[in-house]
């Protein structure tokens, strides 16, 4: 028996209590789901805005940034929040297999929620251009992996193909069901500023999440929760900027190997929002993305991957073309964790290694 119970103290504890059901059960109303629908879910969504003093600094202007984390979802990305809505759909009409292209984090995400679902999960892969964490994921989360000689648009066109033959759901974000669930990240963050931003930072890829993002923004608007919608900017690493230059790159190359995409799928969806959100799109070359990664971790104590820091990268980029006293949000798309190789390269820290266990040497080292 315990102290605390020989003595006959009885503690109380509350119950801890987590008030967040997933982003179906809170925007239920929002998204196109029924009683019927079985709802997969990890419990994504809610993820913080985080203010960037860092950056507010070295912009001015009395201008206040946030980043939106979405690397606190349960695999880590945004994906979490389409595939939450993808896979319960899929579930809902009987599917027993689904099948996505990836550059890691989609067939990390797909392979968490199929396998929740009991369904089986397939996921193709460019062989040696996966980080190694989301790699390792989609392993896990038992998913059947094949990795192709050859980039993602081609595993994309593959995908698609066998998924019109053969009795196998695609997730990427072709499907329609994913961009509804993406979209709750801009209700979260007007539910969160009590309006929209005035500009919205995003890393572009296939540009399934800004369109996502946009369609979450419009429909909020219309229905009075926000007085404005936002300037939609969004950044592809130069490398592999289709968008930008308004062409399809054959053999897109960046160190942000998440978004190492040249032909985006979403491409027409996005050249609309550009345009009705007066947006702009614009290319960070990986020397910028890097730096800004940096600066996240070291200043901000934020860890998320290259891809993400190319929003910032951009905003950064755009610093003179910021009206005052803006209100921007940056949207940090995965988390640090899932590149460990590019962390262990690209940092300013001082590493000390095999350094004789005793005091004399460590004080040394700090300097005392
Ligand atoms: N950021 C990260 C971390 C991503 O993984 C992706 C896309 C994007 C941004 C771009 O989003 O495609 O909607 O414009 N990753 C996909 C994948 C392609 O397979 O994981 P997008």
């Amino acid at each position: 028996m315990s102290l605390i119970k020989k003595l006959g103290i009885s503690i109380k504890r509350k119950p801890i209590k987590r008030e967040w059901l997933g982003l179906i059960e809170e925007y239920r109303n929002w998204l196109p789901v029924s009683e019927q629908t079985p709802i997969i879910t990890l419990q994504e969504g809610g993820t913080p805005l985080i203010p960037l003093e860092s950056i507010n600094q070295l912009i001015g202007k009395g201008v206040k940034v946030y980043a939106k984390y979405d690397g606190l979802n349960p695999t880590g990305s945004f994906k979490d929040r389409g595939m939450t809505m993808a896979i319960s759909k899929a579930k809902e009409a009987g599917c027993e297999a689904v099948i996505c292209a990836s550059t890691g984090n989609t067939s990390a995400s797909a392979a968490a929620y199929a396998r929740r679902a009991g369904m089986r999960a397939f996921v193709l892969i460019p062989d040696g251009y996966v980080a190694q964490g989301k790699l390792a994921q989609a392993l896990v989360y038992g998913a059947e992996v094949i990795a192709i000689n050859g980039n993602f648009d081609l595993a994309l066109d593959i995908v698609r193909e066998l998924s019109e033959k053969y009795p196998i759901t695609l997730v990427n974000s072709v499907n329609p069901f994913r961009l509804q669930g993406q979209k709750t990240a801009a209700f979260e963050i007007i539910d969160f500023l009590n309006d929209a931003p005035d500009w919205l930072c995003i890393p572009m890829g296939n540009a399934g999440n800004i369109t996502a993002y946009w369609m979450g923004f419009e429909e909020y608007f219309k229905e009075n929760k926000s007085t404005k919608l936002p300037k939609m900017m969004g950044f592809q690493a130069s490398g592999s900027a289709p968008l930008v230059l308004g062409k399809i790159i054959k053999e897109p190359e960046t160190i942000a190997t998440a978004i190492r995409i040249g032909n985006p799928v979403n491409k027409e969806k996005a050249m609309e929002v550009k345009k009705k959100s007066n947006g702009e799109f614009i290319s960070v070359t990986d020397k910028e993305i890097i730096e800004a990664y940096k600066l996240l971790g070291k200043e901000e104590g934020i860890f998320c991957e290259p891809a993400s820091a190319s929003s910032v990268a951009g905003l950064l980029k755009c610093k003179e073309n910021i009206p005052e006293k803006s209100t921007i949000v940056c949207v940090l798309t995965g988390n640090g964790l899932k590149d460990p190789d590019c962390a262990i390269e690209n940092n300013d820290a001082s590493f000390h290694s095999k350094v004789d266990a005793n005091t004399t040497e460590i004080c040394k080292i700090i300097g005392f």
